[in-house]
């Protein structure tokens, strides 16, 4: 594969951008983080000629692949109008009003640019909203990249401590200290461990936060019962649920995780998917927590909230993901279910230790030896995360672009021939290895 012009302009970018890259999350690209020239639909195209049937989908937000002619249509719309007012619009009402019919938890909304933001201002809602401080987050978990969340998203098996009570292993340098007073890190999947810390924490917990399909660690469903326990735990100790739906929202099912899941949390966190590319996000939930932004005690700002070309964005997203009695996102699970087993097939018959799980619309590969992978630590002690580099190189060069963690992301506009390309790339690929 030819990467000389990526790796001239990756010289070049070093020296006026920090790394060269504009996210932590692209500096380990290898063998170079590649330069795109353009994207259309699940192809994209890097500057050195190489075409790549993507399912990084810019980490999620391309749920209908790249350019979307509906999305860029909507926004050019919208934009005759304006870009920013720092007022209000008609759209974002009618954006707002089509979340509250297709939202379980969403009585009222806030819309921001990105999820990190808006999983700060679930937090500070929960706060508020308990007169409480600390709040529960589960290992291998992302919220975002701020001091509050940064804690035990990734961490080695030493620095995490024992399951019974891990470590908040701090992921980067230069946080606050202080942070670590309000966390309390847990293992996820484990309702009898989150039992043991509200016990131990009576009274002293806002909130917990979780992804509902645990997508940044190896795609792993809940236990059958525990989002529902956990969902009774918090109602028992008058706690704030927060369901993080950055990824599974608008991905999963119309509704998110939640409305799949049939768990309402009462906070939730939406962003990727929601506009097809377009930066935004969402807070989502109870009106009685809501109204503490409504009534402006708790500080919810943002200069380009509600911008024109987002929310246009998220409206045509909506627009069409209603359409055809919720066909995209069917198309979505067709495509990830098709993949899933055809890579499961390619297990089998290069008689590999290979482990796919998740619920199609987004799901991880992963080369192990143990049947299933249920939290962090499991994750953590059985993958073997070389193995899938080397997978991701050969898969790249062969004309296929993954995310080097082993989520798989599929899009609307991958076809039957994209299905078929990327499991002979598979195929020989692990051949080769
Ligand atoms: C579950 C989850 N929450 C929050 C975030 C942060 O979102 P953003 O990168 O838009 O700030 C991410 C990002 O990947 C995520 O996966």
């Amino acid at each position: 594969m030819k990467t000389d012009r990526s790796r001239e302009l990756y010289e070049r970018s070093k020296k006026s951008l920090a790394g060269g890259v504009s996210s932590n999350v692209r500096l380990h690209e290898q063998p170079v983080p590649l330069f795109f020239e353009r994207g259309q639909g699940s192809h994209l195209y890097d500057v050195d000629g190489n075409e790549y049937i993507d399912y990084v989908l810019g980490q999620g937000p391309d749920i209908f692949g790249h350019s979307p002619n509906f999305i860029i249509d909507a926004v050019a719309d919208g934009m005759t109008r304006g870009l920013t007012f720092a007022g209000q619009h008609e759209l974002e009402i009618e954006l707002s009003e089509a979340v509250q019919r297709i939202v379980p938890s969403a009585d009222l909304v806030r819309y921001g640019s990105s999820g990190t933001e808006v999983v700060q201002a679930a937090l500070r809602v929960a706060r508020a909203y308990t007169g409480r401080s600390k709040f529960i987050k589960f290992e291998g978990q992302y919220h975002g990249w701020t001091d509050s969340v940064l804690y035990s998203t990734a961490p080695g098996l030493e620095a995490a401590g024992s399951s019974a009570a891990p470590t908040a292993v701090p992921m980067s340098e230069g946080m606050a200290a202080s942070s670590a007073d309000d966390i309390v890190v847990l293992p996820w999947n484990d309702a009898d461990a989150l039992r043991g810390a509200l016990e131990r924490h009576q009274g002293d917990i806002a909130a917990v936060i979780t992804e509902p399909i645990m997508c940044n660690t190896n795609c792993i469903v809940p236990r059958t019962g525990y989002l529902e326990e956990m969902r009774r735990l918090c109602d028992e100790h008058g706690i704030v649920l927060i369901f993080d739906e950055v990824i599974t929202g608008f991905r999963l099912a119309l509704g998110g995780a939640q409305e799949l899941l049939g768990v309402t949390p009462d906070l939730s966190t939406f962003a990727k998917a929601m506009a097809g590319g377009f930066p935004i996000s969402m807070l989502a939930g109870r009106r009685d927590m809501m109204s503490l932004i409504g009534d402006g005690s708790v500080m919810h700002g943002g200069t380009v909230n509600s911008n024109v070309m987002s929310i246009s964005a998220a409206l045509a997203a909506l627009t069409k993901l209603q359409e055809d009695d919720g066909a995209a996102i069917r198309s979505l699970y067709s495509t990830g279910l098709a993949l899933m087993e055809g890579l499961r097939d390619l297990g089998s018959k290069h008689e590999l230790d290979f482990l796919i799980q998740g619920p199609g619309p987004v799901f991880s590969v992963t080369f192990t030896d143990v049947p299933e992978i249920c939290d962090y630590r499991s994750h953590k002690s059985n993958a073997d995360e070389e193995t899938y580099e080397r997978f991701c190189r050969g898969m790249r060069d062969r004309g296929v672009r993954l995310i080097g963690r082993g989520v798989w992301f599929v899009s609307t506009v991958h076809t039957e021939s994209d299905i078929d390309r990327t499991l002979a790339a598979a195929d020989e690929t692990l051949s080769s290895l």
